[in-house]
């Protein structure tokens, strides 16, 4: 008997099921499960696994490894070069993630405009726009090259065939989804179609040593449109995040083979597309609404890089019966939870009546635990309706006890904070850290510790909670 060639993978987290169910049995995703063809050549070995190239090959001693067959290629912005892991690398695939509008063929366009104008020739494979559509937006950002080659195709084996014979330094498709390999069935964007493409490309860039740069559209649940799968066949995935409606992007590394998976690059979306932006606390702190009740400045890490980012709370009583809520926009919403909970318990701020908005300004997400004393004190400060003093930075990590404790490269987060002119920063106690210049540093050991010194009040804490608990309630 023939073995089937049909399996079913889930367009979320790529798990294959031997049959359809409405409901994918690893990740639990309703209705993404679709046809998936496996290839009859290699029953029970992924195509992916073919990526590798040829698997004749002798064993070589570590030590007569070169340590990079050739030497990357910097592109002229160094925040592009930064996410990369130090430039391009040849022959790798890179897949640009992003919701639909986000900027993903801007980037990459400005991308192309930098190869070409050292004299570098770039393939755009473009199924996504007419070559009018993409003349236009490459207009926009800059002169016109004759160094980048416009093609406008949707079939894999024709984009396959042109990247080989034109052999350019770097070659775009965008976007992934939209080509089909006429010998699969399944339309463009298919689980089947986008995996079977993605491992094309990636034998494609080994063998010629090119490097392809795929776009790829992300849903609203975050995964990228056919499937998860594609970020393990691809060498280096990238994210690109942001408001459309705000200028900042940042191209986060999300796995890197070639470099760190921690590294973000900011950009500002304006007229004349992207521009990088090297030092982004400054802009980030720009409109900073300071002096505002409920507005706090924190310092997280994004890689090797500190980030002031302006978080705001508002709390707001409610008189009806209805729960509470508690909306987060830019952190994790148990995170928030955690630390009204400690806010209740450790500093006796009632707010089981009141609804919590919390914001983090530029579309920046939060997911280091060191931003949890800003958080706090920021909710506090706009419970009490009490600005928190210009200049003020929080640093630390919220324990259920309302301690607060250490978090790592202090030294590196002050530098920052000083270096932007902010005056006093709240560390947590104990912490080993140099004292920049300019920026009064004071350890605290709790929240109520730190509330206390936040608003500079002469009272002792208890009496300032009973103090503020009086206005909350
Ligand atoms: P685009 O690169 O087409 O997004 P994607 O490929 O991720 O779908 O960018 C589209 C958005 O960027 C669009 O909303 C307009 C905006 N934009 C500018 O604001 N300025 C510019 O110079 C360009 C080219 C785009
Ligand atoms: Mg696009």
């Amino acid at each position: 008997m023939p073995k089937s060639t049909v399996t079913f993978m889930c367009s979320e987290c790529g798990g294959e099921s031997l049959r359809w169910a409405g409901q994918c049995p690893h990740c639990q995703a309703w209705n993404t499960l679709q046809e998936f063809q496996v290839r009859k050549s290699g029953p029970g070995r992924k195509p992916a696994a073919a990526a590798l190239g040829p698997t004749r090959s002798r064993p070589v001693p570590l030590s007569e490894i070169e340590s990079e067959a050739a030497p990357r290629r910097s592109l002229a912005w160094g925040e592009l070069n930064r996410v990369l892991g130090g430039g391009v690398v040849p022959g790798s695939v890179v897949l640009v993630g992003g919701e639909p509008g986000v900027g993903k063929s801007t980037l990459l366009m400005h991308a192309a405009q930098q190869v070409a104008a050292k004299g570098g020739r770039v393939l755009y494979a473009s199924g996504e726009e007419s070559p009018q559509q993409v003349r236009m937006r490459a207009a926009r950002l800059g002169p016109l090259s004759s160094g980048i080659l416009l093609l406008a195709e949707t079939d894999l084996d024709s984009i396959c065939e042109t990247i080989r014979a034109e052999a350019p330094e770097m070659a775009i498709v965008d976007s992934i989804q939209t080509v089909t390999d006429a010998g699969f069935e399944g339309g463009a964007g298919s689980v089947t179609q986008v995996r079977e493409s993605a491992g094309r490309f990636m034998r494609l860039a080994k063998e010629i040593g090119v490097p392809i740069f795929l776009v790829g559209h992300v849903t609203k649940e975050g995964a990228i449109a056919g499937p998860r799968v594609l970020e393990h066949i691809v060498d280096t995935v990238l994210y690109l995040e942001g408001d459309r409606r705000q200028e900042l992007r940042i191209l986060r590394a999300m796995k890197n083979r070639f470099g760190s998976a921690e590294e973000i690059g900011v950009f500002a979306m304006g007229e004349a597309g992207l521009e990088e932006v090297p030092d982004p606390s400054a802009a980030l702190l720009a409109n900073a609404a300071l002096e505002a009740p409920g507005t706090a400045v924190v310092v997280v890490l994004e890689g090797t890089r500190p980030l002031l980012i302006e978080v705001q709370s508002l709390v707001n009583k409610t008189d009806n019966n209805y729960p509470p809520r508690r909306i987060a926009s830019g952190m994790d919403i148990n995170r928030l939870h955690m630390i009204i909970a400690v806010l209740e318990k450790r500093a006796s701020t009632k707010l089981e009546k009141s609804d919590i908005f919390v914001n983090v300004a530029g579309g920046i997400r939060i997911t280091e635990p060191a931003a949890d004393l800003g958080l706090a004190l920021s909710i506090y400060s706009n419970t009490r309706d009490s600005p928190l003093p210009d200049g003020l930075v929080a640093i630390g990590e919220l324990g259920l006890a309302g301690e607060v404790r250490r978090v790592g490269q202090l030294d590196r987060r002050l530098q920052e904070a000083a270096r932007h002119g902010l005056t006093r920063a709240l560390i947590p106690a104990g912490s080993k850290a140099g004292r920049p210049d300019g920026l009064d540093v004071v350890e605290v050991r709790t929240l109520a510790e730190a509330i206390s010194a936040a608003f500079s009040s002469p009272m002792k804490s208890g009496a300032f909670i009973r103090e503020a608990e009086a206005s909350v309630t």
